[in-house]
């Protein structure tokens, strides 16, 4: 991220000048300087620099169209917006807090590059049908890119799951083995979160793709502009419909920040496990290196920093959505100021949330599994509810073999044994009804594949299901 110093006066100072004069026309004395670099936005919005610029050079395009400029000043507008464009890329542009924010900074800039034309260009338009404008261009690129990131670590859950449909793992519930699951299955969960993140920023992406500028400061204009023919040059499905709701609607940002967060809560709850998973206790799998922080002290240490921090920062992704449902809910319609909080609620929620998915999908593919030590985790009294379920097969009221494979448990447990080291004979000693093919049921393989309901963990189920998301 560019992000040099926004400096105040120096050897600019004659032109910050020239920049108050730009709209404190009717004031007879200038702002306190305290006052300038609290309300400025210029430090972040700079960020938006490219999209206000592609805004303006699709304005000064209609405007020409319906007759507000000539030609030739249309000419030199966009000219000078391009070269404004690599001023700032370069790092050559000098921005100054008492432009307020980048629109003002660039049309600035364009009045002293190109004269009288560059006085031109705001006409029919506010900076606050303006800023609608440019934070839904930025957010409609990068929910394009957020959406494809998030697409490749489905992707690489998916290619994972594939290899391992036969891989058993114990399944958990609060947080204690409960039934032998595949690590596909428990895999795939996380696809299909990321499945509903992915409609819900697609979503997101439908309602920020909406034109708003025309809307004016919120009463729209008396001049005769073309809105279709900017939502046309920048390729905007939908033209806001109301100048009113047009400059005071952020539901787009809330939208974005509420898929956000909840992304990152299931990116976090990812983390979490493989923070678990990773720990000696669980020894389920071995993080790769790249991905692994040592300690300062302890030099054994190989330590997920990584992913505790994907799951700490998923608190500020919440505290971004959060913030600005707060900022927004008293305000009066239509603009006021409270609403240029939005844009650094968004930069963070987006510098958190898109690292975090691209890491993420890396990281996957590159972690070694401990096969063995999840199949031996699997096992054992998991199968329980295997045996009741036997049992309900021959008749037995569900109630009633829940307690008599209860009992089963007490006393085997009592033993120091497993369920699988029990023979034929002594479950018949608990039900008369079990037969000489209950002991098959005691298999960690045998009970994956028994669970063939739609959803289910049985390897075939799960295959299936992978075709299908392979599909989308
Ligand atoms: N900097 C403002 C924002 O970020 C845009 C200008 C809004 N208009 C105004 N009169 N302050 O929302």
């Amino acid at each position: 991220m560019d992000n040099p110093q926004t400096t105040r006066g120096g050897p600019d100072a004659r032109k910050s000048a020239a920049t108050r004069n730009l709209i404190r026309s009717r004031f007879a004395g200038g702002r306190l300087p305290e006052v300038e670099n609290f309300t400025a936005s210029l430090p972040f919005d700079r960020r938006l620099y490219r999209h206000d610029i592609r805004g303006s050079i699709a304005h000064a395009r209609m405007l020409a169209r319906v007759g507000l400029l000539t030609r030739g000043e249309e000419r030199r507008i966009v000219a000078g917006l391009g070269a404004i464009e690599r001023e700032i890329a370069d790092g050559r542009f000098h921005f100054d807090v008492a432009d307020e924010d980048i629109h003002l900074a660039i049309e600035r800039r364009l009045i002293a590059r190109i004269g009288d034309a560059g006085r031109k260009l705001h006409t029919a338009r506010s900076r606050n049908d303006q800023v609608a404008l440019d934070l839904r261009l930025f957010l409609r690129d990068e929910l394009r890119e957020v959406i494809a990131v998030l697409g490749r670590l489905r992707g690489a859950l998916t290619a994972l799951a594939r290899r391992h449909l036969n891989t058993v793992m114990p399944g958990y519930t609060h947080l204690q083995r409960a039934q032998p699951v595949s690590l596909a299955h428990h895999l795939l969960a996380y696809v299909e979160m990321f499945e509903r993140d992915r409609e819900r920023f697609e979503q997101a992406l439908e309602r920020t793709d909406v034109m708003p500028l025309g809307a004016g400061a919120l009463a729209a204009t008396t001049l005769p502009i073309d809105r279709r023919a900017v939502a046309r040059a920048l390729g905007f499905r939908r033209i806001s419909e109301n100048s009113i709701d047009a400059v005071s609607d952020r539901d787009f940002v809330l939208d974005f920040l509420s898929a956000s967060a909840i992304a990152a809560m299931h990116l976090s709850r990812m983390a979490e496990e493989i923070i678990l998973w990773s720990s000696a206790e669980f020894g389920f799998i071995e993080l790769p290196d790249a991905f692994a922080t040592g300690s300062s002290m302890m030099p054994q240490k190989k330590n997920p920093d990584l992913l505790e921090l994907i799951r700490g920062r998923s608190g500020r992704v919440a505290g971004d959505l959060l913030a600005m449902l707060v900022v927004m809910k008293g305000l009066p319609l239509a603009y006021n100021s409270d609403l240029q909080e939005d844009k650094e609620r968004v930069f963070d929620a987006l510098d958190t949330i898109r690292p975090a998915l691209d890491l993420m999908a890396r990281l996957w593919p590159r972690i070694q599994f401990r096969t063995d030590a999840m199949r031996a985790a699997a096992g054992g009294f998991t199968l329980a509810t295997d045996l009741a379920e036997y049992l309900v097969r021959r008749g037995v009221p569900f109630r009633e073999a829940h307690g008599i494979i209860g009992r089963m448990v007490r006393e085997v447990a009592a033993s120091g044994r497993s369920l699988e080291q029990l023979g034929a004979e002594e479950l018949r000693r608990y039900s008369p009804r079990f037969g000489r093919d209950a002991i098959k049921i005691l298999s960690v393989d045998h009970s994956l594949a028994a669970r063939t309901v739609i959803g289910g963990p049985a390897p075939r189920t799960v295959r299936r299901r992978i075709e299908e998301l392979e599909r989308k």
